[in-house]
C-alpha cells in the first residue's frame, strides 16, 4: 500500500510521529497517503528519513511541551542530516501558526489539520530554499475520498474518521480553534472504507469524531448550515443512528466500536442500533467533565448532572451490561470543594468501567481563558485528581473482578505489553484482557473464562 500511486524510482522517506487523540493517529494515516502519492514512502526508523512529521496535540500545556521537548532533540537529527526537513502539523500548528516558525528556528514546515493536501507541495517550497506554511482551516474538508494507508497497524483494528471539528465550543476547549467548524463525511465514502478494511483481514473499526452524536450528512459542508435547508432536504440527511446502522449491516463480520459522544447529543435512538446489532460493541465513552452543575455551566457544557445521570440510566435500562467510560476535568475555574465532592458523587452513582482524568490546563484564547480565572491552586487541582483517580480505580477495579468466574469474548489484537507468552484483546466492554497464548492467531475472537482482575485488566485463559 505504501508504494501506492508513487512513480519515482527513488522515493524519499517520511518518518511520522502521532501526539494526543486518536483523530491525530487517524490523520497520520492521510498524511501519509497524501504524502506516498507524491512519491514518499514512510520509515520507522528516524534516522532513515528525510521529511520528519510531528503531528501535534494542544489540548493541555504538558501535550505542547513534550513536542517541545521532542523538537530539541530533533536539532542533533538536522545536525547529521542537513538536508532533514521538520514539520509541526496539527492542533500546535493550528494553534501557533507563525509563531510556532519564530519560536521554532529547525521547523520547516507548519501545516493545520485542514491543509495536509497541501503538505507535497509545502515540502517542495522547502526543497526550493524557503519555509512554508499553511493554517487555513476549510468548511468542507473531510478528505473522504481517500482511502488512509494503515500506520503501525496490528492488522486487526483500524480507526475510520466519521467528521472533523467540533461546534461546541466548551469553554476549557481548544479543539474548536484547531479543528475548526464541524462537518460530517459522506456515509458512502465512510461505507466503502469500511468494507475494504473488511476485505483487507481487519476484525474492528471504531468511527471517530469529536461529537460523533451530532454526526449530520446533507451533502456537505458546516453542520450549521443544516438549518437553512429545506424539509425535503432534512427528510434526505443520514444522522449517526442511521450512519451506525448502514455501517454495522454493511460490515456483519466486524465489531464496530465509536468515540466520542456528547452527554448532550446522544440519543435514545443510538443505543437502540446499538441493541439491534450484536456486532456493535456495547460501549460507550461519555465525557462528563464535571459533577457539578455550576461547573458544567461555566465549562458551557449544556447539560447538568441530572441529565447526565438520565442518560447514564437511559443507557444502562436499553444495554443493562453497557461499558461506560469518562473523561474528568479537575480544578476548573472556580471549582469549590463543594463541587469536588460533587464530581466524586458523580462517579460514584454512575459506575464508569473506567475515566480519562485531567488537571485543568488553561488554553490561550479559549473562552475560559478570556473570561474566567484559573484560580485553583496547583496543588489543590492534584490533590482534587488524586482522590478523582483513587475513586475511580476502585470502581474499576470492583467492576474488574466482577467478570471473575466469568466467560467473556475476546478480539485478539497483538502480544501482551509484559509479555510475548500472553495475548491481549478487548472484550465487549473494552476492557482490555490478557491470557496465556496457545494456538490462537492475531485477529480471533476467543472465549475467556476470567480467573483475576487488576483496575485495567482481565486475566484469563482460553477455553
Ligand atoms: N484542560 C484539561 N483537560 C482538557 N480536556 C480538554 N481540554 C482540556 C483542558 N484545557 C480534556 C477533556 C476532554 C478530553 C479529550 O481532554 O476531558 O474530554
Ligand atoms: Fe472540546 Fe467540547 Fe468539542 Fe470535546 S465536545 S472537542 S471537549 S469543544
Amino acid at each position: 500500500m505504501v508504494n501506492q500511486g508513487s512513480i519515482l524510482p527513488n522515493k524519499r522517506k517520511l518518518y511520522i510521529e502521532s501526539y494526543g487523540c486518536a483523530m491525530n493517529f487517524s490523520d497520520s494515516e492521510i498524511i501519509a497517503t497524501i504524502m506516498a502519492e507524491n512519491g514518499f514512502e514512510t520509515t520507522n526508523d528516524e534516522f532513515q528519513a528525510d521529511v520528519i512529521f510531528l503531528n501535534t496535540c494542544a489540548i493541555r500545556e504538558n501535550a505542547e511541551q513534550k513536542i517541545r521537548d521532542r523538537l530539541k532533540h530533533l536539532r542533533s537529527n538536522k545536525k547529521t542530516n542537513k538536508d532533514l526537513i521538520i514539520g509541526v502539523l496539527g492542533c500546535m500548528a493550528e494553534r501557533l501558526k507563525n509563531k510556532l516558525l519564530e519560536e521554532e528556528k529547525l521547523v520547516d514546515v507548519v501545516a493545520g489539520p485542514d491543509s495536509y493536501r497541501e503538505l507535497p507541495k509545502l515540502v517542495a517550497e522547502v526543497d526550493d530554499g524557503g519555509r512554508a506554511i499553511n493554517v487555513l482551516l476549510s468548511r468542507e474538508e473531510t478528505y473522504g475520498d481517500l482511502n488512509p494507508i494503515r500506520l503501525n497497524s496490528n492488522g486487526v483494528t483500524a480507526f475510520v474518521s466519521i467528521m472533523r471539528g467540533c461546534d461546541n465550543m466548551c469553554s476549557f476547549c481548544v479543539v474548536p480553534f484547531t479543528r475548526g467548524r464541524e462537518r460530517s463525511r459522506d456515509p458512502e465514502s465512510i461505507l466503502m472504507e469500511v468494507k475494504e478494511l473488511q476485505s483487507t483481514g481487519f476484525k474492528e473499526i471504531t468511527l471517530l469524531g469529536q461529537n460523533v452524536d451530532s454526526y449530520l450528512w446533507f451533502g456537505g459542508g458546516p453542520k450549521k448550515e443544516f438549518k437553512s435547508l429545506t424539509d425535503d432536504e432534512r427528510l434526505n440527511s443520514t444522522d449517526f443512528a442511521q450512519l451506525l446502522e448502514m455501517v454495522a449491516i454493511a460490515v456483519p463480520n466486524m465489531r464496530i466500536r465509536y468515540s466520542t459522544s456528547h452527554p448532550r447529543d446522544i440519543t435514545e435512538k443510538v443505543v437502540e442500533v446499538m441493541k439491534k446489532y450484536d456486532n456493535i460493541c456495547n460501549y460507550i465513552h461519555l465525557p462528563a467533565q464535571s459533577g457539578s452543575n455550576k461547573i458544567l455551566e461555566l465549562m458551557s457544557r449544556n447539560y447538568t448532572r441530572e441529565w447526565y445521570l438520565e442518560k447514564i440510566s437511559m443507557i444502562r435500562s436499553i444495554i443493562p451490561n453497557c461499558g461506560i467510560s469518562c473523561d474528568i476535568i479537575a480544578g476548573f475555574c472556580s471549582e469549590t470543594h463543594q463541587d469536588h465532592l460533587e464530581t466524586l458523587s458523580l462517579i460514584e452513582l454512575a459506575q464508569f468501567e473506567f475515566s480519562y482524568m485531567y488537571k485543568y490546563s488553561e488554553r490561550p484564547a479559549t473562552p475560559a481563558a478570556k473570561k474566567l480565572k484559573d484560580d485553583v491552586e496547583e496543588s489543590i487541582k492534584g490533590e482534587r485528581l488524586t482522590e478523582i483517580i483513587k475513586l475511580q480505580n476502585s470502581i474499576s477495579l470492583k467492576k474488574n473482578m466482577a467478570y471473575i468466574g466469568q466467560t467473556v469474548d475476546v478480539l485478539i489484537e497483538g502480544d501482551s505489553k509484559k509479555s510475548k507468552d500472553f495475548w491481549m484483546g478487548r472484550n465487549d466492554q473494552n476492557v482490555v484482557v490478557v491470557f496465556p497464548k496457545i494456538n490462537q492467531q492475531r485477529g480471533d475472537i476467543v472465549s475467556i473464562l476470567v480467573e483475576n482482575a487488576t483496575t485495567t485488566t482481565l486475566i484469563g485463559k482460553a477455553i
